[in-house]
């Protein structure tokens, strides 16, 4: 919901007592599981940070890429030693994080020009046909591997997987590592245990970038922070728990179980909780205010789904970036507008409303959203 004004932080009506406590006990269950398997475990996630602490949509997203960067990082930390590394693994785990970079940057900004009925098809189908077959696969206690490439052809493939996982996650916001493992066996011939490891590995980057543009566009603020780091906490200790697991746990069954996750993971592309998420990372126009609300010259501070975002009127066209200056937190819509720049209410750092650079301090940005007028109102992407 828009709606004027900034008020208090954004997530104040978060229990850190009590929804911390319980985010912890879930994470620490997730956390378990995902360290077994060796994904980041946010399509478990996800659920809870909406329906069972309420987060709003973009803040839950927020809070799922902090304590998916801390799993996918303690995750790996753990398992490392229990895998023996060879040349070739790594690799293929650093082809494919440095392809994933630039999967995920274009994925996001395709996120609403690719035809997400038709992506989501695919991947569906992709899932129920490689979840149903490593099921099919841990009963029978069989093995497949279609390809083996080696030298510059299988370079060449772990940049093309990389890439593709990494894109198709970013339009989407499918879990990456649920696409990464199976291609890792069945593409490479890696073993399951190994292919997790060497799937978080080249997943990193990704989620760490993730991580941060979310921190700088303001999905996760200090309040969301805390409770993500107690979840976070909870998640850890799971983790480590799994990743205890993993040497004992015969393959065939974490295959199985991996197979039952993206059997769950396709589910979850219909369920509209995940929907509602997706479209939200998909950026949407939402109406925020009227064309009169805002001075010549001034700002105004809006709220949308938690989000504080300041919209300024310059010369009669309107602008609108993130809500709270990255100096010390100030509301920028109570701010004004000189020379074609934002000027921060409390200590007048300065930002260009074009693009959200700040001219005061380089790289203090604010995030510039795209703004347009419609019959005399103003709507701003989300
Ligand atoms: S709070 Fe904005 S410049 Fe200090």
């Amino acid at each position: 919901m828009a709606g004027s004004g900034a008020g208090g932080e954004e997530g104040a009506n978060i229990s850190l007592a009590r929804d911390g406590a319980l985010g912890a006990v879930l994470g620490a269950v997730i956390g378990a599981a995902a360290g077994l398997i060796g994904v980041g475990g946010g399509e478990f996630r996800i659920p809870v940070l909406l329906h069972v602490l309420r987060l709003p949509v973009k803040l839950a997203a927020g809070a799922n890429t902090v304590i998916g960067l801390g799993v996918v990082t303690l995750s790996l930390a753990r398992r490392w030693g229990q895998m023996r590394w060879t040349a070739d693994d790594l690799a293929v785990g650093g082809v494919m994080a440095v392809a994933s970079v630039f999967g995920a940057t274009v994925g996001a900004r395709q996120a609403h020009r690719v035809s997400s009925p038709w992506l989501r098809r695919i991947i569906s189908v992709y899932l129920i046909v490689v979840g149903a077959w490593m099921i099919f696969e841990a009963l029978a206690h069989a093995e497949t591997i279609l390809l083996r490439p080696t030298g510059p052809t299988r370079w060449a493939l772990a940049g093309l997987v990389g890439f593709a996982v990494a894109a198709a996650s970013g339009a989407l916001g499918v879990a990456g590592g649920e696409m990464r493992i199976p291609a890792l066996m069945y593409l490479f011939g890696a073993p399951v245990k190994e292919a997790g490891t060497i799937s978080l590995l080249a997943s990193i980057p990704t989620v760490a970038a993730g991580a941060f543009a979310y921190r700088r566009l303001g999905h996760i603020p200090n309040r969301v922070l805390v409770l993500a780091l107690l979840m976070g906490a909870g998640s850890l200790a799971g983790v480590l728990a799994g990743s205890a697991l993993l040497p004992d746990v015969d393959r065939h069954a974490i295959k199985a179980i991996l197979g039952g996750v993206l059997l769950l993971a396709t589910a979850g592309l219909a369920v509209p909780g995940f929907l509602e998420w997706r479209k939200a990372r998909m950026g949407r126009f939402v109406e925020v205010c009227g064309v009169d609300d805002v001075a010549e010259g001034k700002g105004l501070a809006i709220e949308v789904d938690g989000l504080g975002i300041a919209v300024f009127r310059d010369g009669g066209k309107y602008h609108a970036l993130l809500g709270r200056c990255p100096h010390a937190d100030a509301v920028m819509g109570r701010g004004w507008v000189d020379d074609g720049e934002a000027v921060c209410p409390i200590h007048q750092w300065r930002f260009k409303l074009s693009t959200g650079r700040c001219t005061t301090m380089p790289g203090r940005s604010l995030h510039k959203f795209r703004c347009k007028v419609v019959e005399g109102r103003v709507w701003v992407e989300v």
